[in-house]
């Protein structure tokens, strides 16, 4: 495989589908042509304070405006007006094959994810970090829970808003495997710069055994601790948090069904382990200030513990 600069950087010059190869094109002629019109800009600058007196009047001083002050710029906009029109038209071609459809919600200050079956029920929610198949149109359904949202993974798509009352579509496709760092790029306020979450595309074996698993209810705990965990969970954050299978149905924060198969914790803070789970819980208001959980300090060190271990359990 070939490894290149930019791998794995969260940069609209990377792009890793054609949806997002359109946008880098974009931007390296405009680059391109900046560049270039910087440079004769320049040289007319220099011209202007170098040249001798007597060859300064060779080039009419109408000619100059009308042709580099009016009828440059108009007829260069409007190419790249034409040209940019047409390429990113080709974005939003519906013809393609019927895609695979998530739903993703943003949140004060996570991303709610709902994965439509093909009869168009849901089939299973998570949160925070959405799997794909490689090679595959995806049609994301954004939606907002409060205030707009910007959704933004630069290596495949443009960004789009996340509007209360309606719904953006966004085509994307993962020309290859791999993890695509997203951030929201809306202030939405408190900790909106820590809202980010992960794109893994998958080759399509991985993916079906993935969303197999997705739609499992939660394994019962097999370790004692973990049990403990459970017991621990239902009876402080069943208000807020869903894992299926348990008596815990809460809506108002991320389902954690299958947290334990995520890569990170906090929407994409902090990497997902029993150390870092515990941490959260315990005192996420200092990790992600203004986030809407509270932090539960009056657990032991004991009990954190068996809460993370269960949780860290949920694959
Ligand atoms: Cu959500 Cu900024």
């Amino acid at each position: 495989m070939e490894h290149h600069l930019l791998d794995g950087m969260q940069s609209a010059l990377n792009p890793q589908g054609p949806q997002a190869a359109v946008v880098a094109e974009i931007s390296w002629l405009l680059i391109g042509g900046a560049a270039l019109i910087f440079i004769g800009i320049m040289g007319l600058t220099a011209y202007a304070v170098f040249a001798r007196r007597e060859r300064a009047g060779r080039i009419s001083a109408l000619r100059l405006i009308v042709g580099g002050g009016i009828i440059f710029p108009a007829a260069t906009l409007t190419a790249l007006l034409v040209y940019s029109l047409l390429r990113t038209a080709s974005l939003a071609d519906e013809s393609a094959q019927v895609p695979l459809r998530i739903e993703v919600i943003g949140e004060q200050w996570w991303w709610r994810v709902h994965y439509v079956g093909d009869d168009g029920r849901p089939d299973f929610a998570t949160a925070n970090e959405i799997r794909i198949p490689v090679g595959q149109p995806v049609e994301l359904a954004l939606a907002s829970a409060d205030v707009i949202h910007g959704f933004w993974v630069p290596s495949l798509a443009g960004k789009l808003d996340m509007i209360p009352g309606r719904t953006n579509r966004l085509r994307i496709m993962a020309g290859q495997p791999g993890k695509f760092r997203g951030q929201c790029t809306e202030y939405c306020g408190g900790p909106h710069a820590f809202m980010a979450f992960y794109i893994v595309a998958d080759d399509p074996q991985t993916y079906a055994t993935w969303t197999e698993r997705q739609r499992q209810p939660a394994a019962a705990p097999v370790q004692k601790v973990a049990a403990q965990g459970l017991d621990l969970f239902v009876a402080h954050c069943a208000t807020c948090h869903t894992v299926r299978g348990t008596r815990a149905a809460g809506i108002r924060g991320p389902d954690l069904t299958h947290v334990g198969s995520r890569s990170t914790i906090g929407a994409g803070l902090l990497t997902n382990n029993t150390g870092s789970l515990a941490g959260w819980i315990a005192s996420n208001q200092h990790l992600k200030p203004g986030n809407l959980m509270p932090d539960f300090r009056h657990f032991s060190g004991i009990e954190l513990r068996a809460l993370a271990e269960y949780l860290e359990s949920l694959k």
